[in-house]
């Protein structure tokens, strides 16, 4: 069986073409189990994964739970309120509390860009970047893409007009760097507010107006404007934005007939586009929604599948040393495995 090159999944940056391939695949495989009468099944019995957010999710989160019960894992929540973080207990002594439990895998999703990089090393538990602040959401770009390969029947050659708040989005980031991996195409479109430093460093092109942006493409995905974020106003008014930049049917007419209307959710009806929009005949958005418990059982199955084939030896430590080299440089982790771990 092939297996994942990493014990973690922080971001599809530094996600390889064949684990993209492989976790595509897997997701085609979990579609049918999730399609099928009886989704339960025992892949990940006697595991247990928790779901560690500190910030709001609605889909992530439900679908990593379901995601677990259809594999058979145990699944806790963790969140900030109610936890010790709201005493001020740091990241590490969170993560290794919830790790010493016998934990496998942590779900993580965290308000500071670039926290499951710091952590990952750190434990031995597999993370997995359920977003992490304006950064990356690898999971969510890899449902995209298992939706457009769903209904296009392929990625390779796509063109994809991304459009909207791309300074505060992850989304779009991943989107980059996991489709333009696959061999499609990036334009990103948004208010010259909106769009971040360095994006000209990424493989996209960035187009200011909308419909030029959609023309002949076979994707047009929204991007929420996350006010939550913004620490100033960065268009003059709702109205305004959702003129200028709003997905309306003249954008939807320039791209190539049939092409699919996305948006990762929650969307401002309204503003990122109308209702009329969001479930025009042409809309995925609610099938992105079924794909992403989809790929998310499949990358949990995937990286238990390689911590099982890692701990072949005495206690798995010594694989994990060999595969990541704890103790050969200054980041080791002195802490010693618990001795009920196998
Ligand atoms: C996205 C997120 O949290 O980054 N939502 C999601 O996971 N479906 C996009 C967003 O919140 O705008």
């Amino acid at each position: 069986m092939a297996i994942l090159e990493k014990k973690d999944l922080l971001g599809l940056r530094d996600t390889s073409v064949s684990d993209i391939r492989l976790i595509l695949d897997t997701a085609f495989t979990m579609r049918q189990i999730l399609d099928s009468p009886s989704k339960k099944t025992a892949h990940l019995a006697g595991k247990s994964v928790v779901l560690f957010f500190l910030e709001n999710s609605t889909r992530t989160r439900l679908s990593f739970e379901f995601a677990c019960k259809y594999l058979g894992a145990n699944s806790s929540n963790i969140s900030g309120s109610g936890s010790s973080i709201r005493k001020g207990e740091n990241l590490y002594d969170t993560i290794k509390t919830i790790e010493v439990m016998a934990s496998d895998m942590i779900v993580m999703r965290h308000m500071q860009s670039g926290a499951p990089w710091l952590i990952a090393p750190q434990t031995h538990c597999s993370i997995i970047n359920a977003g992490d602040g304006m950064n990356e959401h690898p999971t969510q770009a890899l449902l995209d893409m298992m939706t457009m390969e769903d209904k296009l029947g392929k990625l390779e050659g796509l063109e994809v007009a991304i459009i909207g708040d791309a300074l505060h989005s992850r989304v779009v980031r991943s989107n980059i760097w996991g489709l333009s991996k696959m061999g499609a195409k990036v334009r990103v479109c948004a208010p010259p507010t909106m769009l971040p430093r360095g994006l000209d460093g990424l493989p996209c092109e960035v187009i200011a107006d909308v419909r030029e942006a959609c023309e002949g493409v076979d994707v047009v995905m929204g991007l929420r404007v996350q006010l939550e974020r913004q620490k100033s106003a960065l268009f003059p008014s709702v109205r305004e934005y959702a003129h200028f930049f709003g997905i309306d049917h003249e954008a939807i007419q320039a791209a190539k007939e049939n092409a699919l209307i996305m948006h990762p959710g929650p969307c401002n009806h309204g503003v990122e586009m109308p209702t009329e929009i969001h479930e025009h005949p042409q809309s995925v958005i609610h099938e992105q929604v079924t794909n992403g418990v989809a790929i998310r059982m499949a990358i949990l199955f995937l990286l238990q599948a390689r911590r099982n084939a890692l701990s072949n030896d005495l206690n798995g430590l010594a694989a994990l040393e060999a595969a990541y080299g704890f103790g050969k440089g200054p980041i080791s982790n002195p802490v010693e495995q618990p001795k009920y771990r196998r």
